[in-house]
């Protein structure tokens, strides 16, 4: 009898020791886990930044998001914060009027748009042409009129991932995007992410763009949804086909002509301190095959010029004891010849650089 309750007891604390032990084990495994997570830290202050973007457009309190919805949402921009409007691009009044009438506005009235299949807006739009000649600045101002919560996709959050990780990082893009809805997803350089599919893909690359193209089905299927993806790229021949396909409203930017080069110089100039004489017809002719963004270059450097100048001469004034009579003690205006100075450089540079064309000489 005796010996048989020293057995249980024995038992007993048998049992206990050894499921305080598996206890003991479970935690320091989970322990062990939280430290092994590569991407907790990550997690943490990605956590924090969507909370602070959520709750700067207006979502106080973080609705039920997951783990890997948060890290999207910390990529949110509210768009009163987008520093590019309308007014700040120049010579694409057609685009932007035509950008208005088939996206912005079947969001904005739906009632008008609503007894037709036919127009809703699209769900997947696509700014093509040549580098520097505005296609990000028409994505960032579109988000910005159209007043819809944009997600600025940094594809490298998907890409560079652990394998697993990028592929719920995908859908919760998409899972996001509806919680938020009206949105914008905008994909820069689209082509990066998502070029033709090819044998040479690795094969988790391969399984996430047959799943962002499945997930984006999704979107297209449900007439409910106001998610667009909204893609910018300077290859559309490298993308993939059935992309292009679920991207239905293209708009091609070309380099401007004459006449929308003389547009955005005269926008750029508008508030800088330029020389009366200063001819942005004759300028915009003598720039054939110069993109917006040359022209913006081109015109800095112009401004550079006076500065530099005025450097020199105040510090000749200083070494000189003699009264110096050019020196000035304020900046110049732009002039003439700064630009023209500015144009050449720029001639030669594209020459050099191979992306000129044979025009600009
Ligand atoms: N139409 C325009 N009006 C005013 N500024 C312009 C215009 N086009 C280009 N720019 C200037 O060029 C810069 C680059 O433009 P943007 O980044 O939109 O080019 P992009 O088409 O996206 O080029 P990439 O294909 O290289 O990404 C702008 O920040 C702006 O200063
Ligand atoms: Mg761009």
């Amino acid at each position: 009898m005796s010996h048989n309750s020293f057995n249980r007891a024995e038992i007993i604390s048998g049992i206990i020791k050894l499921s305080a032990l598996s206890v003991g084990t479970f935690f320091l495994a989970k322990l062990l886990f939280s430290q092994l997570d590569p991407t907790k830290t990550q997690k943490k202050r990605a956590k924090k930044r969507a909370q602070e973007q959520l709750s700067k457009i207006g979502i106080d309190g973080v609705p039920d998001l997951s783990d890997y919805e948060l890290v999207i949402a910390s990529h949110l921009v509210n768009p009163s914060d987008i520093p590019v409007s309308w007014t700040s691009i120049a010579g694409l009044k057609d685009t932007i009027q035509e950008l208005r009438e088939t996206v912005i506005l079947p969001v904005h009235r739906k009632d008008l748009f609503a007894e037709s299949q036919l127009t809703q807006a699209p769900k997947g739009v696509l700014l093509h042409g040549p580098p520097g000649c505005g296609k990000t600045m028409i994505a960032k101002a579109t988000a910005r009129e159209a007043n819809m919560r944009f997600i600025n996709l940094d594809v490298s959050i998907l890409t560079d991932k652990w394998y697993g990780e990028s592929q719920k990082l995908a859908s919760a893009v998409f899972s996001l995007a509806v919680k938020l809805q009206p949105c914008i997803i905008f994909i820069d350089e689209i082509d990066s992410f998502l070029r033709s599919r090819n044998s040479q893909d690795h094969e988790a690359t391969a399984m996430m763009k047959a799943q962002f193209m499945s997930l984006w089905d999704g979107l297209i299927t449900d007439p409910n949804c106001t998610v667009i993806i909204m893609g910018a790229t300077n290859r559309p021949a490298d993308l993939d086909k059935a992309i292009l396909r679920r991207m239905p409203a293209q708009f091609y930017i070309n380099l401007p002509d004459e006449h929308q080069r003389k547009e955005i110089l005269d926008l750029i100039l508008r508030n800088e301190p330029v020389d009366d004489d200063i001819n942005t017809t004759e300028l915009a002719k003598n720039t054939s095959g110069f993109s917006g963004s040359d022209l913006r270059e081109m015109c800095r450097n112009a401004s550079v010029y006076r500065i530099r100048d005025y450097i020199r001469s105040s510090s000749r004034h200083i070494s000189d004891d003699s009264d110096n009579e050019e020196y000035s003690d304020t900046l110049r205006p732009i002039s003439k010849r700064d630009l023209e100075t500015a144009l050449h450089k720029m001639k030669i540079s594209k020459v050099h650089s191979g992306s000129g064309l044979d025009s600009v000489i």
